[in-house]
């Protein structure tokens, strides 16, 4: 069978990994994470691409690419995850499965971090798992595809 395409979101302030709260989101490197990813999404035949950006509007069209280039996307929208209708309405007028994930859990901490906007429009929710959570994104994503 074809390698699935995944592409794999992260939103604002995600580049920060490694210096932003390490106690919260650890001592990796976004880009440690995503090799990381690679290769564990290169064991379940996913090619997986990146895409960062701290833009709600630059968010949006990465999503819109995942139309006609991806199989599915794996979304960490960072604080857009509780109130960017824009994002949730991009995930929703692209028709493929997206799989919302964060490293903290954000069930566990303020308020404001409980309402997820964007989850209505993906297929599930991974929270609170570190850097694992993306790997098992990728794990339900690959169920996902078959
Ligand atoms: C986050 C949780 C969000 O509440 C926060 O704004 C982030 C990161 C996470 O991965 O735990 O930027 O999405």
């Amino acid at each position: 069978m074809a390698m699935k395409k995944v592409l794999v979101i992260n939103g604002p302030n995600l580049n920060m990994l490694s210096i932003r709260e390490p106690g919260i989101y650890g001592n990796q490197t976004l880009d440690e994470i995503n090799t990381n990813i690679t290769s564990y999404a290169k064991g379940l035949d996913i090619a997986c691409d990146f895409f960062q950006s701290n833009c709600e509007g630059e968010i949006i069209n990465a999503i819109h690419s995942v139309l006609k280039q991806y199989d599915g996307c794996i979304i960490n929208a960072g604080a857009y995850t509780h109130y960017s209708y824009a994002i949730l309405d991009a995930i929703k007028a692209v028709g493929k499965p997206f799989i919302e994930v964060h490293l903290s859990n954000v069930h566990a901490r303020e308020e404001f971090r409980k309402t997820s906007v964007i989850a209505p429009a993906c297929v599930g929710s991974i929270a609170g798992f570190g850097k694992n959570s993306y790997f098992l994104a990728v794990s339900a994503m690959k169920d996902l595809l078959k």
